[in-house]
């Protein structure tokens, strides 16, 4: 059941009654109006151009007069106390008794569905979500990329998950390929089993650079990975063996990673479970006649509009086999068949946009509609990731290091409380900050090139996106900005620490006295101008969720909740509970456990396990 905006219900029925439309019409045109530091605002806008792009005011009037004459036509009353025009838009202001009332016996009801059962969202179809993401390579570290797909792709699927979707989140692991030719070849040369069991991806690593390094002046290099790949590829055992060898202990690694980092998968795929169906889709491509053999030998499917191969996709190599597209498209309609998805989201950096746009329109082409509901979400990554050896980093020493510095900030600080497991907390803590610094800005980010060739990351570099940083923290300009551990790890400021630290602040008032659920409490307490900005800013959460599950996009929840956290700082230092009336003791914890709530609701939706003390 839907959860109607108590506020945004009443102001539509005035607009239904003066305009002659059902509420609904006006739902989606209303907003609530973000709280400004500076001066007091009104609680609600309503964009008469919306109006007028739906189609409910004609489009030939003089937009101001249209604007001040529907104004002045909708009448106010005990709820909506003022309405007036601004420049095409009409300001509501509501009764701040009202208000108080109505946002905290909501909170009080819905609690961790506060703001996801909100009107707002009947219009989208609540089916079944497929998440690809993180989806590393094998035998190689988790990468910069990887990280970032692997903190965005959750967040997706949390969102949708939290908003009513059956969410099957897949991990579709790259253990197919040429580099297994070469890692296992090189394996044969310089691996070591005592090595591979004590430190597996360490020993991969090695072992793949060293191959790597050794194959460029040595062709006999080449020809044996090419022979262990064709060993593979025909199922030989003893290559076969091997090849499981390094997926399973690779894939216990990486769980133990995804563990720390509070992220779980449904399946567990990958592009070696496909090589089977690749050949199918060949052949269906070839029925279809969309298969073309070039004179080198290979095949591919023309993708050009004029059918003059000015553009194409190559799916088989000239010695028959499957190609990273063609497993895409066996993963694809296989997933379409067992799970019978609604929309499937892949969660990449954006280097691969071209190739998820060639999927879908090779699916389109052979008949599959529903590739339509495939989504492909980029991110963009740093220019100049150099890799020198000795300069590498592994993410696993990324979330040490997060925990060793946060744990260090903890041990110093004078507000630190007494803790069972400090360890515990510094690692939440610390893999917040990473959080909250990888979703505070735009994924699509302009200007940035990425080699995806590029397996691994240097810390400096990790996160690092020169433009909103700068803009963000007035950092130094120019290109060797360094990634500051510092600077995401601060309590104060944009950080997930300042989350984590607002939300544990809450927790221990509510621990001390209540969370001033029990009993009446009396609205009229609450009517500082501190309190009404932070119910005006609950006001807008479920319009910040609707935004980002629009374009997918964490910045808008970010944004949100630091400004809550904020609000409720300040809130914290002005409104003492301590020492104040029992009745204004209690309003004021019924309001600081709400928006310890929402708070932690939003937090974990970004995927950071909010903490009760630290
Ligand atoms: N393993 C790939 C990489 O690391 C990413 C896979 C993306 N997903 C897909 N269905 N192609 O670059």
């Amino acid at each position: 059941m839907h959860m109607a905006c108590y506020f945004r219900r009443s102001i539509a029925s005035k607009l239904s009654r003066a305009l002659g439309r059902s509420e609904d019409a006006f739902i989606s045109a209303l907003c609530a109006i973000p709280v400004s530091k500076k001066q007091q605002s009104p609680d609600f806008r309503l964009s008469v151009n919306t109006l007028l792009r739906n189609g409910i005011l004609p489009t030939n009037g003089d937009l101001q007069a249209q604007t001040e004459a529907l104004a002045s036509q909708l009448k106010q009353d005990s709820v909506v106390e003022e309405i007036f025009a601004g420049r095409g838009v009409i300001h509501f202001r509501v009764s701040r008794n009202l208000l108080v009332q109505k946002v905290l016996e909501q909170l009080c009801q819905e609690r961790h569905k506060f703001g996801v059962k909100s009107e707002l969202f009947d219009g989208l179809k609540k089916g079944t979500t497929v998440v690809e993401f993180s989806s590393p390579n094998i035998a190689k570290k988790f990468h910069a990329g990887h990280l970032r797909s692997t903190i965005i792709g959750n967040f997706i699927a949390n969102l949708k998950e939290s908003l009513g979707n059956n969410v099957i989140r897949v991990n579709y692991l790259g253990d197919w390929g040429m580099q297994f030719g070469l890692l296992g070849a090189g394996f044969q040369l310089f691996g070591c089993q005592e090595k591979l069991k004590k430190n597996p991806l360490q020993h991969l690593f090695d072992v793949y650079v060293q191959v790597n390094k050794e194959a460029e002046n040595n062709e006999v290099i080449g020809q044996a990975a090419r022979e262990f790949f064709r060993r593979l590829e025909q199922q030989e055992h003893q290559a076969l063996l091997l090849w499981k060898q390094f997926r399973e202990i690779t894939v216990e690694e990486y769980q133990q990673v995804y563990k720390r980092l509070g992220v779980h998968f449904d399946i567990y795929s990958g592009e070696s479970f496909h090589q089977q169906q690749a050949q199918e889709v060949v052949q269906q491509l070839q029925r279809r006649g969309l298969l073309k053999t070039t004179e080198k030998g290979t095949g591919v499917v023309d993708l050009s509009s004029a059918g003059d191969m000015s553009s194409y996709s190559t799916v088989l190599r000239s010695d028959g086999t499957s190609l990273y597209i063609t497993r895409d498209l066996a993963a694809a309609i296989d997933r379409k068949e067992r799970y019978n998805f609604d929309e499937m989201i892949y969660v990449t950096d954006k280097s691969q946009g071209i190739h998820f746009q060639q999927l879908f329109q090779i699916l389109l082409a052979m008949g599959h509609s529903w590739a339509e509901r495939c989504q492909h979400v980029p991110f963009g990554l740093v220019q100049g990731m150099k890799t020198r050896l000795g300069e590498v980093v592994f993410l696993e020493d990324v979330l040490d290091e997060a925990r060793a510095r946060m744990l260090r900030n903890m041990s110093q600080s004078k507000t630190t409380k007494e803790m069972v497991y400090p360890e515990d907390t510094a690692e939440k803590v610390g893999i917040s900050a990473l959080i909250v610094q990888v979703n505070k800005f735009d994924p699509t980010l302009k200007n940035m090139t990425y080699q995806p060739n590029i397996l691994f990351f240097k810390l400096t570099y990790l996160l690092y996106e020169t433009k909103n940083k700068q803009r963000d923290f007035k950092g130094p300009l120019g290109s060797d900005y360094k990634f500051d551990w510092d600077r995401i790890l601060q309590a104060q400021g944009d950080t997930g620490v300042f989350l984590q630290y607002t939300h544990a602040r809450l927790c221990s008032l509510i621990h001390r006295y209540g969370d001033g659920e029990e009993g009446a409490f009396d609205p009229s307490l609450l009517l500082d101008q501190r309190s009404i900005s932070i119910l005006q800013h609950l006001l807008r959460y479920d319009e910040v969720l609707y935004q980002s599950v629009q374009d997918l996009q964490p910045k808008h929840l970010v944004n949100f909740l630091m400004t809550l956290s904020h609000l409720a700082a300040s809130a914290h230092r002005e409104l003492p509970v301590k020492g104040s009336p029992q009745a204004v003791a209690q309003a004021r914890l019924r309001l600081f456990g709400g928006v310890c709530t929402v708070l932690a609701n939003g937090m974990k939706i970004l995927g950071i396990t909010p903490v009760e003390k630290m």
